[in-house]
């Protein structure tokens, strides 16, 4: 699996944590930026890993910011993204199980790094179990086309 990930200036530490699990995961990673701390914008971020993603050159992308929350929204604008917020277990569990989500968005700001690593596992762990969750994302994707 290769995972495209990027942060703005205010997920630039958390992305590192991540970075290294995966790398101890064995897990191939794309780095989009940013590179360094200077104030930047973090849609430019969201729509860098999510076009990797849709592109089908990463399977599924991480973004961070400082809540989560602008890089959730900008990734959903994305055609063919489904981004979730994961600040706890469940949801971040039930965003793969049911929402099939392929982007996964993280606050560095909400979440600490052993807890962001936890879900990162959890995130990367948890098949999209289908069934009438299938129906119900093919409809959120439909929203795309109308
Ligand atoms: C940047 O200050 C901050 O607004 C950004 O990292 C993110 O939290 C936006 O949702």
């Amino acid at each position: 699996m290769k995972i495209a990930i990027g942060s703005d200036h205010g997920g630039i530490h958390l992305k590192k944590v991540l970075m290294d699990h995966l790398a101890e995961r064995k897990i191939e990673t794309d780095d989009l930026g940013t590179y360094t701390e200077a104030s930047c914008d973090y849609p430019d971020y969201a729509v860098k890993v999510c076009d990797e993603v849709v592109a089908g050159r990463a399977e599924r992308g991480i973004l961070v910011c400082g809540t989560g929350i602008g890089m959730c929204i900008a990734a959903n604008k994305v055609d063919g993204i489904r981004a979730a917020l994961c600040n706890d277990a469940f949801s971040t569990k039930m965003s793969r199980e049911h929402n099939n989500a392929n982007v996964m968005c993280l606050g560095e700001r909400v979440t600490g790094p052993g807890l962001a690593v936890m879900l990162l596992d959890i995130w990367l762990d948890t098949e999209f179990a289908g069934g009438r969750h299938e129906r119900r994302v093919n409809k959120i994707m439909a929203i795309e086309k109308r």
